[in-house]
């Protein structure tokens, strides 16, 4: 426990909470989930599973119905024919993660990571009794082959990717991903791909499942996903995985001795979400691509050099230049907090102390007076 950090991102919502009751204006930019209501058949779908008493307890893994409708998801949409014993369901991606390194770690195992990386997998491979060990990526955020070939030992067991990335937006090319992907091959190591972003990219930018590449890639690949941020569902929990029949029985084995199944009404809801089109879904993804025009622009306007994000609804930016008496993006996202009343998450916890999340999952308006004010105060 001594070893665990609390989650960064619940500790800011806390400090906003109390200057927002000591009565201070505060624009949150911190925010990790969509400000978008769920989909209007998929609530729908929710309010019917309760009226049909779907209230009892379901197989672990999810009904068949939902299994079926995963299988069907994957091979529609992302090229990968899962068998209906290589997919199951969890209480979000969190557990999808959790389960996963649980399976597949033994003690002093090691676990690629790629710098700036979501602080979860760190936390999560340690408390597994495995080893995070973070790779730098290219300054456009590009993973660095070098790099992670570098990084592989004897007893890395595993190397975790997510494109489109939380925090840094970066939707990795398939060059890349085979890069990578070969590489897995050569070593003998396994591939945790989370694609909860996959439905918010912005083009030219084109999301690929790295197991949909090659056969050897699927045959290693742990494919991650949830209803959360695609379909706006981060309170619902719902989350999905297709991998090695193998793996993914170990998976559901520990789902069993814990939470057991996903919520019943639940899971009524996400077949609707996997099996029909949701028309609210682009237009969110519009309105997201707008507000990263938004964002980027008055970022850059300030003096901040902006890589700008092909996917999530993230920036993730140096503001090292900016920091005046404040040695990290700790002290300056305090400083920006007090002065500017805007609350960004800071770099540190995703492994880039010189660097801040800006999250666009707020209004237009708010993100035009934020920007505002972020710019007087560091003027
Ligand atoms: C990259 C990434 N993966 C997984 C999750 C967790 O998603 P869920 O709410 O489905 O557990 C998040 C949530 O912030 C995330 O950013």
């Amino acid at each position: 426990m001594d070893d665990l950090k609390p989650s960064a991102t619940l500790a800011l919502n806390a400090r906003v909470r109390k200057l927002r009751a000591d009565g201070r204006k505060i624009i949150d930019l911190g925010i990790g989930e969509p400000d978008f209501d769920t989909p209007a058949a998929v609530k729908e779908a929710g309010k019917r599973a309760i009226d049909e008493n779907k209230s009892h307890y379901t197989p672990s893994a999810g009904t068949l119905e939902l299994r079926k409708a995963i299988c069907a998801k994957f091979s529609r949409e992302n090229n990968l024919d899962y068998a209906i014993d290589a997919v199951m369901a969890s209480n979000g991606a969190k557990q999808v993660l959790y389960n996963l390194f649980m399976a597949t770690l033994s003690a002093g195992d090691e676990v690629i990571v790629l710098l700036p990386y979501w602080f979860t997998y760190a936390d999560q491979i340690k408390l597994a009794g495995g080893k995070p060990v973070f790779v730098q990526s290219k300054e456009d955020f590009q993973p660095d082959l070098n790099k992670i070939r570098a990084a592989v030992t004897g007893r890395t067991r595993m190397i975790v990717l997510n494109s489109p990335s939380n925090p840094c937006g970066v939707v990795y090319s398939r060059e890349a991903l085979i890069e990578i992907g070969e590489l897995a091959v050569e070593k003998n190591f396994l591939i945790a791909s989370d694609e909860v972003y996959e439905k918010i990219v912005y083009p030219p930018a084109v999301h690929h499942s790295i197991a949909a590449l090659d056969k050897r890639f699927f045959d290693r690949t742990i494919t991650i996903n949830a209803l959360s941020k695609s379909h706006a569902m981060t309170g619902w929990r719902l989350g999905y995985v297709g991998g090695p029949r193998e793996v993914i029985k170990a998976m559901d084995d520990i789902q069993g001795q814990t939470t057991s199944n996903p919520s019943s009404i639940t899971q009524g809801a996400a077949v609707e979400a996997l099996a029909n089109e949701q028309p609210e879904i682009p237009l969110m993804v519009k309105e997201f691509a707008q507000r990263r025009e938004l964002v980027c622009a008055a970022l850059e306007k300030m003096g901040v050099k902006v890589v700008k994000p092909s996917g999530a609804f993230y920036v993730f930016a140096d503001f090292s230049p900016f920091f005046n008496g404040v040695s990290d993006s700790v002290g300056f996202c305090e400083f920006l907090l007090e002065k500017a009343g805007v609350a960004l998450v800071p770099g540190n916890p995703f492994g880039m102390p010189n660097y801040a999340r800006v999250s666009f999952a707020s209004s237009r308006q708010n993100l035009a007076q934020a920007m505002d004010a972020v710019a007087a105060a560091v003027r």
